[in-house]
């Protein structure tokens, strides 16, 4: 059967002509490619604008100014962060999920404004599927309360949120794989300052390639929120004079976070 062109279709073609034809009606072939590669970037931002809107708790996107409220401003942060976590725990973006027991998503509260972020889930925290709660955790939760805080108080996440098998480091690809999760993750706890724990988190959050040392040294950021990096508990455990300097490491944060 022979379709009729609808009105926004001839309008589409006819405006795709007027732009791929030059006065003499032929374009040079680059200034094609070059056009297509614009509207694949456009067509690319949109898409990520749209999941971004999605992850963050819109089951639907009311296009045009003015036309309708949005959904996400009915819920609260925590209602949003819940209906991330049910869409973390269907990820298969990498092939960490076929060997994972569970996402490890993140635990605590966004209330403090306090973010501890980690590498990766261990073979305690698949399974249980929360972040630092082996011997790592246990040493991260009195840190915590050395600075008088509960670890209910405080939010605890990764930044790959399943277990690479064997406790082996997350490959990059992983990495940029699971990238989206922390982002969104973040921008919904609008943290005012967050603790990287260990080399493997501080690089994650400051796109920086340092030394551990160097991190300590540094004014760190992730997009304008302050950065703290130290140790990772785990590094504590194997080298305990490494404590000193998580101490004094949490005494900046706590200094920033005060006058956040
Ligand atoms: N190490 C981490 O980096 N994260 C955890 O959740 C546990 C151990």
């Amino acid at each position: 059967m022979q379709r009729t062109r609808s009105t926004n279709e001839k309008r589409l073609l006819s405006t795709s002509n007027s732009t791929t034809s030059s006065g003499n009606g032929s374009r040079e072939g680059g200034d094609c490619l070059k056009e297509l590669d614009g509207i694949a970037n456009i067509v690319s931002a949109a898409r990520s604008y749209f999941q971004t809107r999605l992850a963050m708790g819109e089951d639907s996107i009311v296009l045009g100014a003015g036309r309708g409220r949005s959904r996400m401003a009915e819920r609260s942060p925590e209602e949003t962060l819940a209906l991330l976590e049910k869409r973390v725990a269907r990820c298969k973006r990498c092939p960490l999920h076929k060997t994972r027991t569970n996402v490890v998503f993140g635990t605590g509260s966004r209330k403090t404004g306090l973010v501890f972020i980690g590498e990766a889930p261990g073979r305690d925290e698949d399974l249980q599927g929360k972040p630092f709660v082996g011997r790592a955790g246990q040493l991260l939760t009195r840190i915590i309360e050395a600075v008088k805080f509960d670890r209910e108080d405080v939010y605890i996440t990764n930044v790959i949120k399943c277990r690479p098998e064997g406790n082996r480091d997350p490959l990059p690809e992983e990495v940029d794989l699971c990238s989206i999760h922390l982002a969104e993750q973040l921008e919904i706890l609008k943290p005012k300052v967050i603790c990287a724990l260990g080399r493997f988190a501080a690089q994650a959050m400051s796109g920086l390639n340092l030394t551990m040392a160097s991190y300590r040294g540094e004014n760190l950021f992730y997009r304008g929120t302050r950065v703290v990096a130290t140790y990772h508990p785990a590094a504590c455990l194997r080298n305990p004079s490494l404590k000193r300097a998580v101490w004094e490491d949490v005494q900046k944060l706590m200094e920033i976070w005060k006058n956040a």
